[in-house]
């Protein structure tokens, strides 16, 4: 008998070796729309702290954008995401955690090794506030990094407590800001742990893609892990599926089945892939700034009210059109006129 999981993504199981499998059926059997998920991505999903409408009094909620695949949109949901809260009026601050510094191009800012970072803030003990920069964006702060963090794992690991440093360090900033958003890098070493500790919610972005699904279970049991031994207080805050293209069932068939792993823990809001939003980071902009009204950045402008929602910040609330939900637009997705050109 066929599972619902297997069901669900369309795929056949292998037939056994005691002549079942007359060579037909391999030719007549169409290859699965999504890679199978790992057979244990269910039960660490269900088994993970869902999300929870709550707000601790005067203090950020700090969401770790997660996902140790590398390219799947983590960097730039945390950008685009963490400006188009702050334009919405929030007080953010975005926490690069990866040495490839991405999150701290991408809001056009630049250290040089050895300038305060996020590296002397985990390593030296260094007040975040005194490592942080201001953006061009009202609200919006930065803890940059730099390549000096890529020797951060490796010379933390004979330190005392070494996964509770960007906790600690958190400590004092968490009152100046409503949201923390920790960019963490394409691993699950020290610095995502950090990060994990650190963190109330976890934001896993999924790139709408064949191999979707790989590695979730890993991450899931990494997040349980710590959510067990170290952080009693950290929630799978919620998946964005990321990459979404419009022209290919692929991609609405990986949206159908993350939507099915996840239920409500997965965001309405989907993410297209679109053009300016990889052109942005050259130009040191998130991508509300360098086209607001491109289809990408709608989508981060829709995902951005969700998440504030979910929060319980002060915004406005998301409208509910499915086409909307579906595209993320608050209007039919039309391009903008940079888009056009
Ligand atoms: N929705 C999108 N449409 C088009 N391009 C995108 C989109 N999201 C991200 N990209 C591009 O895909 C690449 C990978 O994205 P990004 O850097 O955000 O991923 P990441 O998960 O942070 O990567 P890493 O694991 O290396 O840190 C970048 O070049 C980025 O500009
Ligand atoms: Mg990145």
């Amino acid at each position: 008998m066929r599972t619902g999981m297997e069901q669900s993504v369309g795929w056949t199981p292998a037939m056994d070796s005691h002549g079942a499998d007359d060579g037909r059926a391999r030719a007549t059997t169409p290859p699965p729309a999504v890679a199978p998920p790992p057979a244990d991505l269910m039960a660490a999903v269900t088994t993970t702290r869902p999300p929870e409408r709550h707000r601790e009094a005067g203090g950020a909620t700090v969401i770790c954008i997660a996902n140790q695949k590398g390219g799947v949109g983590k960097t730039t949901t945390t950008v685009s995401l963490a400006a188009a809260l702050a334009q919405l009026g929030a007080r953010v601050l975005v926490v690069d955690l990866d040495p490839q510094g991405n999150a701290t191009t991408g809001f056009g800012l630049r250290v040089a090794e050895g300038d305060p970072s996020t590296y002397q803030v985990l390593v030296d003990g260094m007040a975040i506030a005194d490592a942080t920069l201001h953006t061009e964006l009202e609200g919006l702060d930065v803890l940059p990094s730099s390549l000096d963090l890529a020797g951060a794992e490796v010379e933390l690991v004979p330190a005392f407590s070494r996964e509770l440093r960007m906790r600690r360090a958190l400590e004092d900033a968490r009152p100046n800001y409503d949201v923390v958003f920790v960019d963490c890098p394409p691993s699950l070493g020290l610095l995502t742990i950090n990060a994990l500790v650190a963190a109330d919610q976890v934001l896993v972005p999924i790139q709408c893609e064949y191999y979707a699904l790989e590695g979730l279970g890993q991450l899931m049991r990494t997040v349980q892990l710590v959510g067990d031994n170290l952080n009693r207080d950290l929630e799978l805050g919620g998946v964005v599926l990321t990459m979404y293209d419009a022209r290919t069932n692929l991609s609405q068939q990986v949206v159908d089945e993350v939507r099915g792993y996840f239920g409500v823990r997965a965001y309405n809001t989907v993410i297209p892939r679109t053009v300016r939003l990889s052109e942005a980071p050259s130009f040191g902009q998130p991508i509300t700034v360098f086209d607001p009204h491109s289809r990408g950045s709608r989508a981060y402008q829709r995902l951005a009210r969700e998440v504030g929602e979910r929060l319980g910040l002060a915004i406005a609330p998301v409208e509910d059109s499915p086409l909307d939900r579906l595209l993320g637009g608050a209007s039919p997705v039309r391009p903008s006129a940079q888009e056009e050109a």
